[in-house]
């Protein structure tokens, strides 16, 4: 098996008040260690065994008799890089390079917020919220359930949790309070500013992306990584 176990890259009650303890509890060892550890299960003694996460995910996207295995390895990157997207540090405006891709495509930090919140509450049901790096630029899109941009060709740089587990215990059905709470106190800028370095973006000259390659690190990184 060539996947790591799921980590969280900080304690459980760091990122209170935003986000409980109780519900990282929960989270972390009720949804996604349950989709980890079903996932194995699914993959253990089959010839997919040998794969990267990213790597399984792209082979079962498109087979309707592996799909119940590609979404619960769908669900183990998502929160992977979910995790990653939050600090105890983090929140407010994007700075370094992401910063300024951020001014470049939405042209202040009040307008990427109010697109960004926006298409949360436009998400009906369980999904993602996410912002990726689509043919040299950003991205706002939702997805549903355990659905992943991985297999669209984009790289994820942040991803936000958009199912109730997420939230309602700390928020209830208000959505829109967990979105801002994300944005204000949460938010973690590094992780994207570092895929996007591995990317190539802002070197010169400038280049959409480096390589094919970098952009399959960036990618597989961004999911794995742990601060
Ligand atoms: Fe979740």
């Amino acid at each position: 098996m060539n996947i790591e176990s799921p980590a969280m890259p900080y304690n459980f009650a760091d990122l209170e008040p935003a986000i409980s303890r109780d519900t990282l509890v929960l989270h972390f060892l009720r949804h996604q260690r349950v989709c980890f550890d079903r996932m194995l299960a699914l993959v253990r003694g089959t010839e997919l065994e040998p794969l990267s996460l990213v790597e399984l995910i792209r082979a079962t996207e498109r087979n309707p008799a592996e799909h119940v295995l590609y979404r619960h390895a769908a669900e183990v990157y998502n929160h992977n890089l979910y995790w990653n997207s939050m600090s105890p540090r983090g929140g407010g405006p994007a700075t370094g390079l992401i910063g300024e891709s951020l001014r470049e495509r939405f042209g202040s930090h009040d307008r990427f917020v109010r697109e960004f919140t926006d298409a949360a509450s436009a998400q009906f049901g369980s999904g993602w919220l996410w912002l990726v790096w689509r043919a040299g630029t950003l991205e706002i899109l939702t997805t549903s359930n355990a659905g992943t941009p991985l297999v669209r060709g984009d790289v994820p740089l942040l991803a936000l949790d958009l199912w109730e587990h997420a939230y309602y215990l700390d928020h209830q059905n208000r959505r829109s309070a967990y979105v801002n709470a994300f944005l204000e106190e949460l938010i973690n800028w590094d992780t994207a500013n570092h895929t996007l370095a591995e990317l190539g973006v802002g070197s010169e000259p400038r280049v959409a992306t480096r390589s094919r390659a970098a952009a399959e690190e960036a990618v597989s990184a961004g999911g794995l990584r742990m601060p």
